[in-house]
């Protein structure tokens, strides 16, 4: 059964990792430690009303599974409601609303694995990276990681210490390279974004395509599609490429939502939703809406986050009935061909639709 209770958790410690950054840990009580376990990779919802406005927004866990805390990187964005929120306002003893950990972007553990692991983060794309190398490095004792770390400038590089820590800690088995975007550095590799003329530096010289078994990416959408993209080029398998988003840009899929409108203008769609063991029934346009936000007007209490086609935290499974999915980065191929959707992202095609939260 899909989980859409909200917890109230309380800030244990607030500490600033950057000058706009701030790494909050949460004290999770005792009766909700079980519920609350996750895997690296994963991130937590979190929700509160600012202004008058319920605001939910997910946040990777950049603490190990394997340290008992539970820890959040929150990167302030200029305008950001929740983001200057945490880093202006949130006080050590304060109470948030968080969900369950989620997320798919994780990887298995076996201490017998020998794998080589390269992992591309930008700006507050190191959290989920950041719990992911700690976690590898600690279960699998023959893996070996190179992490590829974007930032503006030095003081701008969150969770350095961490990293510093982990690489002295793990000195056989774990590199840096941080490249900087609005710093000089002497050597010419080190400044700018990830581009194709540094993939290339980086398979020709850095790794060895044949030796990488997995490779991790989070951080802008443009970053991660260029890693995949360059990666997918040289025949490197896509069930390898593992990439986390946390936003997209989405123009192209308004024009998408708008052409839907027009083309199903006037016909009527039935919904059922089955979620905890329950059904609930509205009626919408085709083409209109996604069923998501419709089912929400309708006031049914359904599951989700972002809102955007990120997180997930809205699949369902389609029973019946077809929907037009604008985005589905929150899916893996198998989940679409298995007939999972985002709900979020989902506009109706069909006069009958049945959607199911509980798979
Ligand atoms: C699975 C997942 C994990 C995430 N993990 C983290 C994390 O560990 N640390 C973290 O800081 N954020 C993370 N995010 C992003 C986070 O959920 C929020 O989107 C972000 O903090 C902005 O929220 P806000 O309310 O401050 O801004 P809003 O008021 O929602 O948005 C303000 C403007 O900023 C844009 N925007 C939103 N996010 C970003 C971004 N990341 N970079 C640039 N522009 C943006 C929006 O499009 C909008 O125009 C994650 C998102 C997802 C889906
Ligand atoms: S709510 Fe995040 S993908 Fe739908």
């Amino acid at each position: 059964m899909k989980n859409t209770e909200f917890h109230k958790i309380k800030v244990k410690n607030i500490q600033q990792s950057t000058k706009d950054c701030v790494i909050v840990e949460f004290d999770i009580p005792n009766t909700l430690k079980e519920k609350f376990q996750f895997k690296a990779g994963q991130y937590l919802t979190l929700r509160k009303e600012l202004n008058g406005e319920e605001v939910r927004r997910s946040y990777s866990l950049c603490s190990s599974p394997n340290d008992n805390s539970w820890q959040v990187g929150i990167k302030e964005i200029e305008g950001g409601k929740f983001s200057t929120f945490a880093n202006q306002q949130l006080k050590v003893g304060d109470t948030l609303e968080a969900m369950v950990p989620n997320g798919s972007f994780t990887l298995p553990t076996d201490k017998n694995n020998k794998k080589n692991y390269i992992a591309f983060a930008a700006g507050s794309g190191i959290t989920p990276i950041v719990s992911l190398i700690k976690t590898q490095l600690a279960e699998e004792p023959n893996a070996t990681f190179k992490l590829f770390y974007t930032n503006k400038t030095v003081g701008s590089i969150i969770l350095k210490e961490e990293l510093e820590a982990l690489k002295n800690n793990h000195m056989e088995r774990f590199e840096i390279f941080y490249f900087l975007t609005k710093e000089k550095r002497n050597i010419p590799f080190l400044n700018g974004r990830i581009d194709d003329e540094k993939l290339e530096t980086i398979y020709s010289t850095i790794c060895d395509p044949e030796n990488i078994d997995e490779v991790l990416s989070c951080g802008p959408q443009e970053m991660i599609f260029k890693v995949r993209d360059y990666l997918l080029n040289t025949g490197f398998p896509k069930d390898k490429i593992h990439f986390e988003l946390f936003t997209t840009d989405g123009t192209a899929h308004k024009k998408q939502a708008e052409k839907l409108k027009k083309t199903f203008k006037g016909k009527t769609s039935n919904i059922t939703i089955l979620e905890g063991g329950k059904s609930f029934n509205f009626e919408m346009e085709q083409g209109s809406n996604n069923i998501l936000d419709e089912a929400l007007i309708n006031s049914a209490d359904l599951p989700f986050a972002c809102k955007g086609g990120v997180c997930a935290t809205c699949k369902c499974k389609l029973i019946e009935g077809d929907v037009n999915m604008l985005l589905s980065y929150g899916l893996e191929d198998e989940e679409v061909e298995a007939g999972y959707i985002l709900s979020c992202q989902s506009i109706p095609t069909t006069d009958k639709i049945i959607i199911d939260f509980d798979v």
